[in-house]
């Protein structure tokens, strides 16, 4: 996806939170995107041939020491470049501008008053409107050769621009939705300030996936293991598009997923998608191993050995195949920090593919964010169950369930489980909702139903907002839909006569319980 003829702007990071949203604004603007380090030099961006680079924001002030900088010669390299708060204070610094700690910072909503509206501010004559600033150094002067085209009360070179040699810089926040006309802002210097096209479209993004795997796997043989969730069904959905019967999936079914997944699994890949589908029906295995665990670590790696064996028997008989295709995402790339190094995501898989399989990697999705993924998804004829599943831990339900992990106990949950999901998809939350899902501890209490006297589990219900799993809040459920998961799960699941709603937020709580 990263050939060269794709046009990219390269986003430079120095440090803030902002830089992957900058990232997604861009490409949500159809122009492709990608981050990279601060420390990259004028060879290394002259290599590469950006259509554009976007200097991002950053925590530190442009005037202490051991700040970082942009390797100046940059500028001279004729690519159009926009700096963004931290990175418009270094196009005034480092081009003969002035940045000074005038004791007076701006956070959030703050009037712009545009005075000279320039390429990127053409369509706001001089006007004011909201945008949002979050800086305390302020640029008190543009370099020369540079025009100020908006100001604030406390910045005067609040935006400033030289349209010939194409720098740009804005010193607030065009990326975020506080900023009303930001993305408008960002898309003037994308298709006006550096000349690019909106050509990066969910069908090229496909186009170049499908060339790209053609390219790297030929007419050798590929395989490809599936969980159930979103991304291994994305990679597997591009990676058959391009290479059809080369790719054999495989799906190796614990117990432990939710009700009727792995039925689900098999209909869309093996019946809609019509891929070779090698079903590994290991429930009794996983099972037998787990009786008598209880420690949540020993769990886990029980659940993630036994995986590994399972689907090492499996590929084992497809030994013909060189290639293994992983649904790596873009974030995970620029998490690990060494875009270069193609290692397996451990802790993403069921207790990860043993790095020593002697396979070599095919990931399609390396170069996208999980909405891209969606989309993909989507395109690819993928159903909306799979698109916008939840995130389901690997061990599956395994982690879901407090003490030993037993056919009836996982039934019990799968039940109670499906309950949860049916509701909160049928009061329209489920896009609102990170995750949503049941918990069984390993507490009985007692109870009354009709006459009788019971001594059965709770149930946990557990719903959390996020954007990205590391911090979560409890989900503010309707009460009316908790009385409805309520009365359901007690008078439709044997062995339940109770039903609490955790309300921690992550953290202190973690999501899962185990
Ligand atoms: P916690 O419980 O740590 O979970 O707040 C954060 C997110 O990660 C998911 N999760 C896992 N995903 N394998 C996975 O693929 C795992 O072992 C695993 N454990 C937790 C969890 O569902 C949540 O989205």
């Amino acid at each position: 996806m990263t050939d060269e003829v794709t046009p990219t702007v390269l986003v430079v990071d120095f440090g803030a939170q902002y830089a992957q949203l900058i990232a997604r604004r861009v490409r949500e603007a159809h122009v492709y995107s990608e981050i990279v380090p601060h420390t990259i030099t004028a060879a290394e961006v002259a290599d590469r041939a950006p259509a554009a680079i976007i200097l991002s924001g950053g925590p530190k002030s442009v005037n202490v020491e051991g700040a970082p900088r942009l390797d100046p010669a940059i500028y001279d390299l004729g690519v159009p470049v926009l700096g963004i708060c931290y990175g418009a204070q270094l196009v005034a610094l480092q081009l003969g501008g002035e940045v000074a700690g005038t004791g007076k910072g701006e956070y959030g909503r703050t009037r712009l008053e545009v005075t000279n509206p320039g390429v990127l501010l053409h369509e706001y004559p001089p006007a004011t409107h909201d945008v949002w600033m979050s800086h305390f150094d302020s640029i008190v002067a543009a370099p020369d050769g540079f025009t100020v085209t908006a100001r604030t009360a406390d910045v005067p070179a609040a935006a400033f621009e030289d349209a010939d040699r194409r720098l740009f810089a804005v010193q607030f926040h065009p990326e975020v939705h506080h900023t009303p006309q930001g993305q408008a802002i960002l898309e003037r210097f994308l298709y006006e300030g550096a000349g690019c096209s909106p050509s990066w479209t969910m069908r090229s993004i496909i186009d170049q996936s499908v060339e790209a795997i053609r390219a790297q796997i030929g007419d050798e043989k590929v395989i490809c293991g599936l969980s159930g969730g979103v991304d291994s069904a994305v990679a597997a959905a591009l990676v058959h598009k391009a290479v059809g019967a080369q790719l054999t999936c495989v799906f190796v079914d614990t117990g432990l997923m939710r009700k009727d997944e792995g039925d689900q699994v098999v209909e869309t890949f093996r019946r809609h998608q019509g891929i070779e589908l090698v079903h590994v029906r290991a429930a009794d295995r996983f099972f037998e191993r787990l009786a008598g665990v209880v420690d949540p670590e020993e769990k886990r790696k029980t659940i993630g050995e036994l995986f590994i064996r399972v689907f090492e028997e499996a590929a084992g008989g497809l030994s013909d195949a060189r290639f293994l295709v992983q649904g790596t995402l873009y974030p995970d790339v620029i998490e690990s920090g060494t875009p270069d190094a193609a290692k397996i995501k451990s802790h993403h898989n069921v207790g990860g593919l043993p790095e020593d399989m002697d396979f070599e990697l095919v990931e399609p999705l390396r170069a996208l964010f999980k909405d891209e993924v969606r989309e993909v998804g989507r395109e690819l004829g993928l159903p909306d169950e799979i698109v916008w599943r939840q995130p389901f831990p690997g061990p599956g339900l395994g982690v879901r369930i407090i003490g030993e992990v037993t056919p009836e106990r996982v039934a019990i949950l799968q039940h109670a489980d499906a309950v949860v999901r049916d509701e909160i998809k049928a009061a329209g939350l489920e896009r609102e909702i990170w995750q949503a899902f049941a918990v069984l501890p390993d507490i009985r209490s007692v109870g009354v139903m009709g006459d009788e006297r019971t001594y059965a589990y709770p149930i946990i219900v557990r719903a959390v907002t996020s954007e990205d799993a590391m911090t979560a809040d409890w989900a503010r459920l309707p009460y009316d839909v908790l009385e409805r998961i309520s009365s359901r799960v007690i008078n439709e699941v044997r062995g339940v006569n109770r039903v609490a709603y955790d309300i921690t937020s992550k953290p202190p709580g973690t999501i899962e319980w185990e």
